[in-house]
């Protein structure tokens, strides 16, 4: 197991102290790979690379913060950690709050999180309820739990989630030296998004880089309230992950996409779906629906207005495919069914 981001950026974040344990699972230090095939599919020229973060202990990017916000919490004396979920934070914040002895709460909105995810909290130990009412309804429910008890809130609202998560932005930097010429990202509470830009500022900062690049932030097409430019009520997508209609980092957002010269739009389901699953058929790459937003988001952009060859984009794939197995089976043909025989097989496979 690596020594986790605790370790190895000690020097970069700004929060962590002599006091603070140096809590870890082995997070970070994920793949960042070319992705030549699918940018000859949907984005011809362009320099095309994948920041794989399924790769984390717990299958997210949520790790990274996690595993700060939840020393953090270990120092200031904390004996529970709450956070409300699309599924990832609840599966990071179990696992974390096992390893570091802590009891994790978490409420999930009822019926609409990917069953890996689920799995994870449970099998962690975490204390889960499934809340009537969607994602930013529990939020606002654990906001208030936290207000009341000793518990220590764990949402991105914690500055201490988004300091972990600036640690992706700067292992892109020491992969090249320099930042890419642009970051696609999946953009649901938001934080991440502002996360990458803090991160590529500090870099630029601690004299790593010497430029940033453009922030491309993508929503599905019915959870698209920064698109719009209101709350929505009622969100909807596949990408279930990143179904919220009142995102907690909605200011430091487009804070990120105009101070970058960036851009955030949406993408409908059906795109999503077509980005998961040439990942998967042209690279071997199997992340969930969510993750794949950012990758519909440049083929969007590309057909629109081709970018320059040679500009060099990473695509953030923020979580693994195996924390939605339902999604990857419903979307495939049924399993045929054949004889224990090497005829019957070589008859149905070779035709
Ligand atoms: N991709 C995945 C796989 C996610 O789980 C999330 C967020 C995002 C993208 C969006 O990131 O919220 O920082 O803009 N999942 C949260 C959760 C909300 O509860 O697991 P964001």
């Amino acid at each position: 197991m690596t020594a986790g981001i605790l370790a190895r950026w000690a020097d970069r974040l700004p929060s962590l102290g002599p006091a603070t344990p140096r809590l870890s699972l082995g997070e970070g230090a994920t793949p960042l790979v070319a992705a030549p095939r699918l940018a000859a599919a949907i984005a011809p020229g362009v320099d095309l690379h994948l920041k794989f973060e399924g790769q984390n202990p717990t299958g997210s990017f949520k790790d990274r913060g996690m595993v700060l916000a939840v020393a953090k919490a270990v120092e200031a004396g904390a004996h529970a950690i709450v956070c409300a979920s699309t599924g990832n934070t609840s599966a990071s914040a179990a696992a974390y709050a096992a390893r570091a002895g802590l009891q994790a709460f978490v409420l999930l909105p009822k019926g609409a999180v990917a069953l890996g995810k689920l799995a994870q909290a449970l099998q962690h130990g975490a204390r889960v309820l499934a809340v009537d009412g969607n994602f930013d309804v529990a939020l606002r429910i654990v906001q208030d739990l936290a207000a009341r008890h000793p518990i220590a809130l764990v949402n991105s609202v914690n500055p201490h989630r988004v300091e972990g998560q600036t640690t992706a932005a700067f292992e892109i930097v020491e992969a090249w030296g320099e930042a890419p010429d642009a970051l696609a990202i999946p953009v649901g509470n938001a934080g991440n998004i502002s996360a990458y830009w803090l991160g590529f500022q500090r870099a630029v900062t601690a004299g790593a880089a010497t430029r940033t690049p453009r922030m491309l932030g993508f929503q599905a097409a019915g959870s698209a309230p920064i698109v719009r430019g209101h709350p929505i009520d009622d969100p909807h997508t596949v990408a279930t992950a990143i179904k919220i209609g009142r995102p907690a980092s909605w200011r430091t957002a487009v804070a990120a996409r105009d101070e970058s010269g960036g851009a955030i739009e949406a993408v409908s389901d059906e795109q999503i779906l077509r980005a998961w699953s040439q990942l998967a058929r042209l690279e071997g790459v199997f992340c969930e629906p969510a993750s794949a937003a950012g990758v519909a988001g440049v083929a969007q952009m590309h057909a629109r207005t081709p970018f320059a060859p040679g500009t060099r984009i990473v695509c953030v794939l923020t979580g693994h495919g195996l924390k939605d197995p339902d999604r990857a089976i419903a979307c495939a043909p049924t399993l045929a069914e054949v004889a224990a025989d090497i005829t019957a097989v070589e008859r149905a496979l070779l035709g």
